[in-house]
């Protein structure tokens, strides 16, 4: 018989032992402080400094002042029993340049959080690259520039030598299709860049750099486990015509394939999407070697699905998403459907790639609309929509698909990107005017389940 997801019990226990637990943040929509200590400017700061470009003209300059204020927040996870926490180095505050002259300031920084960490019994696990580009690396093309790959590494080589005798767990980078798509072709994201002429090159080199950092971590890092993160959206075709059908798989390419194909070995999805043969011209003899590598695991990230529909009018894809407003489907603040099922098929999708060790998601959660009430935060949609994905997430796993870890997007409320201030992500309320924090239902929901008292 078939087991219907409302009997899933979803108990810590019943994802075994060595399930991993964690949360993820990110430097950039965190830390504030974004000229303190020597740091550098990031293509964040500049782009949120143009007008229009945030909603609300917000901007990262204090977020939630995790530089100064790191040991209240670890204290807070601590205070959650969550096990594993996942945030980002900040480049320009390591490399103020990007390039050239370290800034130990900003070594002794990190050091000062991973051995805070360690002491609450909090493991440490970094992203080395979460959008924040160094302005000055910018103004030299970017991602366009392949020069970029010998940045990007030796940067990477810097944080493993300062940070690898007490991290074992690297992600090189986070969700290139994003910083890449949003940044470079769409211009939504900083540095507002748009177009192919800077979207196929950023593709390409990002991917490169992603590798040629990893490779810099594993010969000075040998034992350490090293990932990377992708997005992923569950897409649905329309309708059962062709035309929607063909959309969907272009569409799948784009949003899904893009990034993980190459890097194990399979190539660019060229065959839905052919305008990634112009990707040739940003080529190099020998680079479809360097484009790929044997990460020790995958995160996926998943939110979503989408539902995907023939368009006449959409260059080089012919495909367009149906906006979830427009499918009367329950919404979050972000405006993205509340579809928990999609992590399912995610799980399930990145089974299909026998070259993938281990999954893990290492960002899944959403934002509502939170109110504060006699100092409480009852969020119960969030609470709801986490149950939801775990529920799928052991389904996933009872039928035999690999999934080794789960982190919640995210600890506390902060700047989500263009969107700003405005959308509440956090297991944890913040008051950004007094910086007050308030753990929100969820978080105490999160802490009892992780806590024994969850029987399985
Ligand atoms: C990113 C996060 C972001 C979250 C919610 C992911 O794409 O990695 O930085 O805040 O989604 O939008």
């Amino acid at each position: 018989m078939e087991t219907k997801i409302q009997d899933i019990q979803i108990g810590k226990k019943l994802f075994g032992e060595d399930f991993i637990w964690g949360v993820s943040t990110a430097a950039l929509q965190t830390e504030g402080s974004c000229d303190i200590d020597g740091k550098g400017t990031s293509i964040w700061d500049t782009f949120a400094a143009k007008k229009g470009k945030i909603l609300n003209g917000d901007n990262p300059n204090n977020a939630c002042e995790f530089y100064h204020q790191y040991q209240r927040d670890i204290d807070l996870i601590k205070q959650l029993n969550i096990p594993n926490f996942r945030f980002s180095i900040s480049w320009p505050r390591i490399l103020p340049g990007g390039e050239g002259e370290i800034n130990q300031a900003g070594i002794d920084h990190y050091n000062k959080v991973i051995d805070y960490c360690i002491e609450k019994g909090v493991k440490p696990w970094i992203t080395l690259y979460h959008w924040d580009l160094p302005e000055a690396l910018e103004i030299k093309g970017g991602w366009t520039n392949r020069e970029i790959i010998e940045w990007f590494s030796a940067y990477v080589a810097i944080c493993a030598k300062a940070f690898g005798d007490r991290v074992k767990n690297w992600m090189v980078m986070n969700e290139p299709a994003v910083f890449t798509g949003a940044g470079y072709f769409f211009g939504i994201h900083a540095p507002g860049r748009t177009g192919l002429k800077n979207f196929l090159p950023a593709i390409h080199h990002a991917i490169l750099s992603m590798v040629a950092g990893a490779k810099t971590l594993r010969g000075i890092l040998p034992a350490a486990q090293i990932g990377t993160t992708f997005s992923c959206s569950h897409i649905e075709p329309y309708s059962n015509k062709i035309k929607d059908i063909n959309a969907a798989r272009r569409a799948d390419a784009l949003i899904n394939r893009l990034f993980i194909e190459p890097v194990l070995g399979l190539g660019y999805p060229v065959n839905e999407m052919p305008v990634l043969k112009d990707i040739e011209k940003f080529s190099l003899p020998g680079d479809e070697e360097n484009l790929k590598f044997d990460f020790d695991f995958i995160g996926i990230q998943n939110y979503t699905r989408e539902i995907v529909r023939y368009s006449l009018f959409t260059p080089y894809i012919n495909a367009s998403l149906v906006k979830a407003e427009k499918r009367n489907v329950e919404l979050t603040s972000m405006k993205w459907e509340v579809y928990p099922p999609a992590i399912y098929h995610m799980v399930k999708k990145f089974n299909g790639y026998p070259q993938i060790k281990k999954l893990y998601i290492t960002e899944n959660g959403a934002a509502f609309p939170d109110e504060v009430i006699d100092d409480k935060v009852n969020d119960t949609k969030r609470t709801a929509y986490i149950q939801a994905n775990l529920q799928q997430i052991l389904k996933a796993k009872d039928e035999g698909y690999k999934i080794s870890g789960y982190f919640i997007w995210t600890l506390t409320d902060n700047f989500e990107w263009a969107e700003g201030y405005h959308p509440r992500f956090g297991l944890i309320y913040i008051d950004f005017k007094t910086q007050q924090r308030i753990i929100k239902a969820s978080g105490h929901w999160y802490r009892d389940f992780l806590s024994e008292e969850v029987k399985g």
